[in-house]
């Protein structure tokens, strides 16, 4: 495959359906970084090094600086929600960032409001927004997105856009027929099909508008066959589901571990609490289980029970979520991992993270809106599995298993990149620095 990246010229516009507690965390950092009061900490695409060619050769370019990656100061956001308050009020209510830091930004921030929402109560039952637009069909709602898109567009004078789904979890739905081609995807939304998720019909506006798309949240969305034909048709990148933050995160940097040294897994318990809006909407059942089937997919691709059933047939894995307000945003985990050794041996890791939430995911909101970029300038249309590193259920091609080891996707991403810009792949055999001795012999 040739990549003809186009460069990252004029201004890209991030759309973001979801103005909550991670949007405007991450609007207000950007702001925030480019003032020079912070650094934009977690971002691998503004952080994060990569190796290039052998190394003995000393090539560790920033990313930005290796790939053409929108600038910073050329970004225009904007969004939607179904409460009408600016991004300064909503960050406030958000209670993650200081007051003093919003404060220094705020002009800023309440500039953004947000647009009307599409929007349906019976896909997040504890939500009771009326920032909301009104339509005869959801074939009209997705009309009236696609001129919001086509009007930010114009008045921001954007070059390009993306979206990235920063909305409510939705309630837990399985694929059904009218998810499964354009056309009765299309006929669906003429006749107000219920099987049509509001974040759907985001995604199929963005996708019409040749806008690419990613998904935050852990809602089917734009992982169903129909949206998956029309990206593909419009050329447009598409990729989800479910940030990759706190205990998830935890899990993939250790289970990989854990399995690499072949050691047993009985069980692992997995707890959490929050009190920010996020806990709230998945503190109601029918949420909470479109969040619970994210989380659990992880253990199992990584530990494959099947193939290796003497260390991890018969793990006990679960997890839970309980809605507590004192914390807000500050999430707190509890993990209990029972593992066994060499003859059987039992032992116990516990994890207690004292996370931040929206610290961990506005960073890879920030990435993923860069790389979709540099996907669709690169010509790379339909699931871009490479991104499967920012998130919790990442979406594969039909019959494709998913990777969940962090480490096996980060190689993953950063071999796209060198791909790419034409550098070598790296397979860390390391064989050939030894030739010489090897040639000896
Ligand atoms: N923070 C994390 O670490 C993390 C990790 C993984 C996934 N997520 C997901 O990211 C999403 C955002 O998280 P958050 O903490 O910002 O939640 P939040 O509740 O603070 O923000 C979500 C916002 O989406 C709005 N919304 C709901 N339905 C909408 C619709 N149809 N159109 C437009 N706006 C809509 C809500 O009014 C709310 O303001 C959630 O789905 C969450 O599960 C977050």
């Amino acid at each position: 495959m040739e990549y003809q990246l186009k460069e990252a010229s004029g201004k890209l516009g991030i759309l973001l359906p979801g103005l909550g507690a991670v949007a405007t965390t991450l609007i207000a950092g950007v702001e925030s970084i480019k003032k020079g009061f912070s650094q934009p900490v977690g971002s691998l695409s503004q952080m994060g090094r990569i190796r290039l060619g052998k190394r003995t050769e000393n090539r560790h370019p920033l990313i930005k600086d290796f790939v053409p990656l929108a600038d910073l100061n050329n970004i225009a956001f904007g969004g939607w929600d179904v409460y009408a308050d600016n991004v300064f009020e909503a960050a406030v209510k958000a209670r993650v960032l200081e007051p003093m830091l919003l404060h220094a930004i705020k002009p800023e921030l309440e500039a953004l409001k947000p647009m009307k929402a599409v929007f349906d109560k019976a896909y997040a039952r504890n939500l009771d927004g009326e920032h909301v637009k009104q339509g005869a069909d959801k074939m009209e709602l997705a009309q009236a997105l696609m001129e919001d898109i086509r009007s930010f567009k114009q008045e921001n004078g954007c070059d390009r856009l993306v979206m990235v789904w920063c909305g409510s979890t939705e309630i837990y739905i399985e694929e059904s027929e009218v998810h499964r081609s354009v056309a009765a995807f299309e006929q669906g939304l003429l006749d107000n099909d219920p099987a049509i998720a509001p974040s759907m019909i985001y995604a199929y506006a963005a996708i019409k508008m040749g806008v690419p798309f990613a998904n935050g949240a852990p809602n089917l969305t734009v992982d169903i066959p129909a949206l998956v034909e029309l990206a593909r048709e419009h050329g447009v990148a598409v990729s989800g589901k479910d940030f990759k933050t706190g205990q998830t995160l935890m899990k993939t940097i250790l289970a990989p571990g854990l399995h690499a040294r072949a050691l047993g897994v009985r069980g692992w318990f997995s707890s959490n609490i929050l009190g920010n809006r996020d806990g709230y909407v998945l503190d109601h059942p029918e949420n909470f289980k479109t969040k619970e089937v994210s989380k659990l997919s992880v253990l199992d691709e990584i530990f494959r029970p099947g193939s290796n059933p003497e260390l991890y047939g018969d793990m006990y894995h679960k997890v839970r979520i309980n809605y507590y307000p004192p914390h807000g945003d500050n999430k707190e985990s509890w993990d209990n991992i029972d593992i066994f050794g060499w003859l059987g041996y039992q032992m116990q890791i516990k994890i207690n993270f004292l996370c931040r939430d929206s610290i961990l995911a506005a960073p890879l909101v920030l990435d993923l809106a860069l790389f979709t970029d540099l996907a669709q300038r690169a010509g790379m249309s339909g699931i871009q599995e490479w991104l499967s590193f920012y998130y919790k259920s990442p979406q594969t091609a039909e019959g494709l298993a998913p990777e969940h080891d962090i480490f096996k996707q980060l190689m993953k991403l950063q071999n796209t990149l060198r791909h790419m810009m034409g550098e070598d792949l790296i397979t860390h055999l390391g064989l050939d620095y030894y030739q010489e001795l090897v040639d000896t012999l």
